[in-house]
């Protein structure tokens, strides 16, 4: 039986134990979170213990694996800590709310050869499998992305020191998935604004509306744009263009667009579950062959995004 850990348990974390806890061979040991009494309240109900460190959660614990479900700004000396001891980690996205201290981090798990995995969860669905596979033999030329919605009420999240800002939190999967998809970006240039927001919440100074432009090594050229002016959820995803197909990945389908053909596939498998069933076996196997986005790999996504936000600011595209 796996012991896995877990540093902050709000949000994001509730899927992650759900998941662990209905697996064979793991189970949830341990919690920690800055807020005791959410951590108390989880360690009930998963009848595992709530910790009050960090240090006293992997040292007296000692478990086999944790999950990092910290805001972006928190970021840091948990991994630090988790490194130093040889613990398998899985990370969500993003790495930080910055650069730093993603590169520290990187060092130190390059440095180890830590088993790592981070919550790029797109990158494990049906649809994204559909379109690495329609994509094989293709040409992609140009990749369209977007992130429209509303604003999520968490407070860091307004906040562009805390949460590094859309792009960067939460675009960041759409990013990720074109990079997954189209291979790596060598430039980035980017446009933001803030139309209404700033007036309607209290705190916000990340920008409520931005548009990046995108050059991929391969000579593919792209577009991601990000809102969360919305009063409401509008639409996510990334489509792709080829000389005879347009792809369509979204969060629950897949559709591929030929002259005068449209094919739409459901998503059939939960990728969160696939995510967390991936990091568990590659723990169990010491094989992490099928991980699909490791420390370094989401570091490259990363880095496109925070460059972004350095040209929105300079107003230069900038190369990677
Ligand atoms: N992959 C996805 O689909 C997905 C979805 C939602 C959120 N996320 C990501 O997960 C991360 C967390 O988001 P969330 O919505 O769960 O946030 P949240 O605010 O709901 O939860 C974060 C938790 O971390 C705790 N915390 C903060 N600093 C801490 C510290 N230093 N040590 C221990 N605990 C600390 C907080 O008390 C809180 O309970 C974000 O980076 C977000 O982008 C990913």
């Amino acid at each position: 039986m796996l012991n896995i850990g877990f540093v902050g348990v709000g949000g994001i974390a509730q899927v992650h134990l759900r998941n662990i806890a209905r697996m064979e061979g793991a189970r949830v040991a341990a919690v920690y979170d800055i807020n005791t009494e959410r951590a108390n309240e989880v360690a009930r109900q998963y009848d595992c213990k709530a910790y009050s460190s960090l240090i006293d959660l992997l040292d007296g614990e000692k478990p086999d694996g944790v999950y990092i479900c910290l805001p972006p700004f928190a970021h840091g000396e948990t991994e630090l800590e988790i490194v130093k001891r040889g613990i398998p980690m899985f990370i969500e996205k993003p790495l930080a709310a910055e650069r730093e201290p993603a590169d520290q981090i990187l060092q130190a798990v390059e440095e180890k050869k830590l088993l790592t995995s981070v919550g790029y969860h797109w990158r494990y669905s049906d649809a994204s499998d559909a379109a690495k596979a329609a994509l094989a033999g293709r040409t992609p030329g140009m990749v369209m992305g977007y992130w429209l919605g509303d604003m999520p009420m968490v407070g860091w999240w307004r906040q562009m020191d805390k949460s590094g800002g859309q792009m960067v939190e939460q675009t960041t999967h759409i990013v990720d998935l074109a990079r997954y998809l189209l291979g790596d970006v060598t430039e980035v240039y980017a446009v933001y604004g803030n139309r209404g927001m700033k007036e309607i919440v209290e705190g916000v100074t990340v920008p409520d509306v931005g548009s990046i432009t995108l050059k991929f090594a391969s000579g593919a050229v792209g577009t991601v744009s990000n809102s969360c002016l919305l009063d409401q959820y509008y639409t996510v995803g990334l489509n792709i263009v080829t000389r005879d197909l347009v792809l369509e990945v979204r969060r629950n389908s897949f559709t591929e667009r030929r002259k005068g053909e449209a094919r739409t596939v459901q998503n059939s498998s939960d990728p969160y579950y696939v995510e967390d069933e991936v990091f568990i076996e590659a723990i169990r196997t010491g094989d992490a062959s099928k991980i699909r986005s490791d420390y370094a790999d989401a570091y490259r996504t990363h880095l496109v995004t925070v460059a972004a936000n350095e040209s929105a600011v300079s107003g230069r595209p900038v190369q990677l």
